[in-house]
């Protein structure tokens, strides 16, 4: 039901490998094949673009989180992780002032059911930009590792989804993992990113 066509996935990979291709230290960390031609970037929006693919909303969801960029408290465990990235539409145009809303499981993989911990919403910027600083969500029984998302340019369309990890051994045996919706985290890095294409405008 959540799945993502082939094409979707290969242009989700080529655009993650396009996005460290930029960096010079990571690019030389590549593997290399030896007769493969160079990648061509591949834009995420753009003629053929596709949305960002919608998934379920778990269980888990609160309205009403609160408006802060930083949903990891001091002192809370679990690995410090920066997600950025961008809100656009299928035409490469930033989407201002859309809502990011994020929440996720702790560092142990439980929700916080009752209160606010790891729950969060930003506006993005001019240029659609959107940033949170939080940890890296733990692992809970029948699921891989995710965050959860919702996305809404101005009084547009809600996008309820899920964003992924690589390199995650349950990525392979969770059915609602998707390859498109990884975000692309460097190995070793301490921010990840994943941008938004939203079918609007
Ligand atoms: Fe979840």
């Amino acid at each position: 039901m959540f799945e993502t066509p082939p094409s979707r996935s290969r242009r989700g990979a080529l655009r993650t490998l396009a996005r460290f291709a930029a960096l010079p230290t990571l690019a030389a960390a590549l593997p290399r094949w030896p007769h493969a031609q160079p990648l061509a970037p591949t834009p995420a929006c753009g003629a053929d673009a596709a949305p960002t693919a919608a998934q379920m909303e778990g269980p888990y969801f609160r309205p009403r989180s609160p408006q802060r960029a930083s949903l990891a408290e001091p002192g809370a465990a679990g690995e410090r992780l920066t997600l950025t990235g961008r809100v656009l539409t299928t035409q490469c145009v930033p989407v201002a002032r859309a809502l990011v809303d994020l929440w996720h499981a702790d560092a142990h993989g439980r929700y916080d059911v009752d209160g606010e911990r790891w729950r969060g919403h930003v506006y993005t910027d001019a240029q659609g930009r959107y940033r949170f600083t939080t940890i890296v969500p733990g692992l809970y029984p029948g699921r891989t590792r995710h965050f959860h998302l919702k996305v809404q340019p101005p009084g547009g369309r809600v996008l309820t989804t899920q964003l992924y990890f690589p390199r995650e051994p349950g990525n392979l045996r969770d059915g609602l993992h998707a390859w498109a919706l990884e975000v692309a985290w460097p190995r070793g890095a301490d921010s990840a990113a994943f941008d938004f294409v939203l079918a609007v405008g």
